[in-house]
């Protein structure tokens, strides 16, 4: 009897074994193609409806290439994928419906191994989340960088360079030509954004958790060698498979330390925040937002990659990818920890050299030299916030302003541009219910545009807070992910018009300034609302999500992975 999981379901002698041979054989299969080997699931997120995720069909030839070179039996199966660019109200509402929708086409198919094929925002986490839980032997692939953008000569980031220019165009300065044009400019090809954003932080962090072969995070999309990876991935989740080496014993508590410190290092996405929270959550493992503040505040940011630095992913790549990181972070990092590639983090960047030290720089030369996020208390968040010190305009980072509030994302767009609004850029913009409940879903919200007739000024920055997110390739001076949210009775939403309130990273803190008993006395009277669903996810949704500081992950999904402890139950038609 082969000793794998899928033995499970090929191996009965009886007639339940019978019927799930003879459906695979209905496709074609002879028993040689699938007796006796392991099984490798291609989890595979492409869509039409994802335009980064687009090319993930061949991704997946070339992985099903390696899985039969190296004598497993490769079967592909979609999930649900989540774009960001297309989904409303948020991608965000739905990362624990695909991560659901991962763990339970593993559990209930005959897979020994999975190949988690990703790209866009959500995809990752969704895939390392469902994984983790399952704990089958895992690797990830990602689908890489989309091609950098390009307007005439002028190289053009994805979201960041866009966010920019939307601001001119809203100042008067933007024609509608050049607009047009630059919609035809920004995504030149599959793949994801190619700014340091969401989707290529997490793809980074996968592989600084040990879940990808050395250098997968940052090939492009269309280069060749993304498709050598992806065959190489193949043949590596047959070994694994066979060593049993499982998504618990790479992703190791000492890993996610690995994770954060690359993450300082890139100058990575808020959004991992919460991302890493709810992975390292799945295997029972606690990040506080304490740990990310320790560790980031002494790594150095080295990445000169938009929308901290200069370049995009296409540089980022030529210049060493995640593997030069690692290699110039070494010090900082546990280099014992195992990859899937079945050595450790220092044997692979043993050799690794970095080629461009303007794009992926020395610690003793770096873009931010540490604390380019830090983690914020105070009566405003009295379980944590974060903001993106090295996004945000020094002169902003200890600032007293007078609170202009919108009570919800609807408002604050009516509002924000009209000529009597009242406001200057010493005020604090202030948006609630932008969190899990109050969106819901937690929306990219938190990037609050300046005012039109500030803009018209010259004024591009001012103190933002809400309990959002805010796209990984925005900037500004933005604190998000305020928790308790104000839709679950945090004091973000008793805050009032005119109120005032200081910022002071330095000494990690957000406050109201009014007395303990005014708040306290605000808080008593306070009724929180948000929107109520009856039927459906989304009333799964409000019932059980936890907040920014757990990760906005499901209550029930929390820990204790593996197997469920029952027989796989088989239905017939
Ligand atoms: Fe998919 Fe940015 S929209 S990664």
């Amino acid at each position: 009897m082969a000793p794998w999981r899928s033995s499970r379901w090929f191996d009965r002698n009886d007639e339940v074994g019978f019927n799930h041979r003879a459906a695979l054989r209905s496709e074609g299969f002879t028993p040689r193609s699938f007796q006796g080997r392991p099984v490798v699931g291609i989890c595979n997120s492409w869509s039409e409806l994802n335009n980064c995720n687009l090319h993930l069909r061949t991704v997946a030839d070339a992985v099903k290439r390696g899985v039969w070179a190296a004598g497993g039996f490769p079967l592909e199966f979609m999930t649900i994928s989540l774009a960001e660019e297309l989904m409303m109200p948020t991608a965000m509402l739905y990362r624990n419906l695909m991560a659901m929708d991962v763990e339970e086409m593993i559990r209930a198919h005959p897979l020994d191994g999975v190949v988690l094929l990703c790209g866009c925002d959500k995809t990752t986490p969704a895939q390392l989340m469902g994984a983790a839980s399952m704990d089958v032997p895992c690797i990830v692939v990602p689908g890489g960088p989309m091609l950098n953008g390009r307007w005439k000569t002028q190289p053009m980031g994805s979201g960041t360079d866009i966010w920019k220019t939307w601001d001119e165009r809203r100042a008067g300065r933007v024609s509608d030509e050049k607009w047009e044009e630059l919609e035809g400019s920004i995504h030149r090809s599959a793949g994801h954004c190619m700014t340091m954003g969401t989707a290529s932080t997490m793809t980074s962090l996968a592989e600084a958790l040990g879940m990808t072969l050395p250098g997968a995070a940052s090939i492009p999309a269309v280069d060749s060698r993304r498709y050598a990876n992806a065959e190489s991935s193949g043949r590596r989740i047959v070994e694994l498979i066979k060593e049993n080496i499982r998504p618990s014993q790479v992703m190791t508590p000492l890993a996610f330390e690995n994770a954060i410190r690359v993450l300082a290092a890139l100058g990575g996405s808020t959004n991992a925040v919460i991302h890493l929270i709810a992975i390292a959550g799945r295997l029972g493992i606690s990040l506080p937002l304490s740990k990310f503040d320790e560790l980031v505040s002494n790594t150095p940011t080295i990445t000169n990659v938009q929308p901290n630095g200069e370049f995009l992913m296409e540089e980022f790549y030529y210049a060493g990818g995640v593997p030069a990181v690692i290699k110039e972070l070494l010090p900082l990092l546990h280099g014992n920890e195992l990859t899937v590639s079945g050595t450790t983090h220092a044997e692979n960047v043993k050799d690794v050299e970095c080629f461009n030290t303007d794009v992926i720089r020395p610690r003793s030369r770096p873009v931010c030299p540490g604390g380019y996020l830090a983690a914020l208390h105070g009566n405003l968040a009295p379980n944590g916030a974060v903001i993106k010190a090295s996004a945000a305009s020094p002169g902003l980072l200890r600032h007293t302003g007078r609170a202009v509030v919108f009570e919800r994302y609807e408002e604050m767009l009516q509002q924000i541009d009209r000529p009597d609004l009242d406001v200057d850029e010493s005020c604090v913009l202030v948006l609630k219910n932008g969190g899990p409940l109050g969106g819901p879903g937690m929306p990219e919200w938190g990037q609050i545009p300046i005012p039109a007739k500030l803009l018209k000024r010259g004024v591009r920055d001012m103190v933002r807070i809400s309990d959002s997110r805010m796209s990984g390739t925005s900037y500004g001076t933005v604190v998000l992910h305020i928790s308790p949210e104000a839709a679950a009775g945090g004091p973000l939403g008793v805050v009032k018009n005119g109120d005032s309130i200081r910022l002071d990273v330095e000494k990690r803190r957000l406050d109201l300034l009014v007395s303990d008993e005014e708040l306290h006395n605000r808080l008593q009277s306070h009724r929180p609302q948000y929107k109520q669903f009856r039927r459906g996810y989304y009333s799964i949704f409000l019932e059980r999500i936890l907040q920014a500081d757990r990760g906005c992950d499901f209550d029930f999904l929390v820990g204790e992975p593996g197997e469920v402890p029952y027989e796989p139950i088989v239905g017939r038609s």
